[in-house]
């Protein structure tokens, strides 16, 4: 019996990385999916990949329109919606915060938060209709509250995820919709390859790197996401609402400075 037995759900960003892991393990949990994603070739092929469980639909997550037309078509495919995953992100706009312009931070403002806004609403109103609860997690990041983690503009869309989250948990809860975040330390993914300008190549290296940085002594991986993101949509994460639940390997918690310098 897997742990989502009947449950359907939507995920943006799901045609790699984080998304894409969250997806297969859902699938193999006994869920059927609706994955969003601007990339259209690599989000056909996971769909593909996981059969009739699974459904791709076009979705930029910075439009409004499209997030609703996405959310629509888990009642239209398989007539209900249980969890809702928004995911989809990128880096965004770096640079000093002397130099980045309005426009910079408008569309990555728009990417990590509003897109975020967007799929509770849509997701919260078919939850609300349907009149049986359900999951709604939003990826955030360390970065929310580790400013150092990320771009300036990153790390304060994350935290605005994590406001939003909580905040709106006090509305859809007493619908038991149950509004949660998730908060990742660094996986080596496209993202952070991309950021940092490196290639597929570079991964192992990054991976063993990454690994250094946190006191658990491996790197962390989209799976270890996705087992946070399943228990989270699952009956046995019933009681849990209006949480940012770190999944980090302990990289928040900072250095062990105290090993080098108090003896
Ligand atoms: N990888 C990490 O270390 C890390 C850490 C903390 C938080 N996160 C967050 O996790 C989420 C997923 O990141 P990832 O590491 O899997 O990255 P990724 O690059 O592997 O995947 C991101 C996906 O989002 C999609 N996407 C980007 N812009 C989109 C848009 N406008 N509309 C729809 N889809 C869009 C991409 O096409 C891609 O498939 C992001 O929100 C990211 O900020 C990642």
């Amino acid at each position: 019996m897997g742990k989502l037995d009947g449950k359907v759900a939507v995920v943006t960003g799901g045609s790699s990385g984080l998304g894409r892991a969250i997806a297969r393990r859902f699938v193999a949990e006994g869920a059927r999916v609706v994955i969003g994603d601007i990339a259209d070739e690599a989000g056909q092929e996971v769909a593909d990949s996981l059969g009739d469980s699974a459904r791709f639909r076009h979705c930029d997550v910075t439009r409004a329109d499209d997030i609703e037309a996405l959310v629509r078509t888990a009642p239209a495919e398989w007539g209900r919606l249980d969890i809702m995953v928004n995911n989809a992100g990128a880096v965004g706009a770096r640079g000093s915060i002397l130099d980045i312009t309005p426009d910079e931070w408008g569309a990555t403002m728009s990417l990590l938060l509003n897109s975020v806004f967007f799929g509770i609403r849509s997701a919260g109103r078919v939850m609300v209709d349907q009149g049986e609860g359900g999951s709604i997690i939003s990826m955030a990041s360390i970065a929310a509250f580790t400013p150092g983690n990320g771009p300036h503009v990153y790390g304060t869309a994350k935290a605005a995820v994590v406001h939003l989250t909580q905040r709106v948990s006090l509305e859809l809860g007493e619908q038991r919709i149950r509004v949660n975040a998730i908060c990742p330390g660094g996986i080596v993914t496209p993202l952070v390859l991309g950021a940092l300008g490196l290639g597929e190549e570079h991964s192992d290296m990054m991976k063993e790197a990454t690994a250094s940085m946190r006191p658990y002594p491996r790197p962390g991986s989209p799976e270890d996401i996705a087992a946070a993101a399943t228990w989270l949509a699952s009956d046995d994460g019933e009681w849990v609402n209006g949480q940012a639940i770190t999944v980090d390997g302990g990289e928040s918690v900072g250095p062990r400075w105290s090993d080098q310098v108090v003896k």
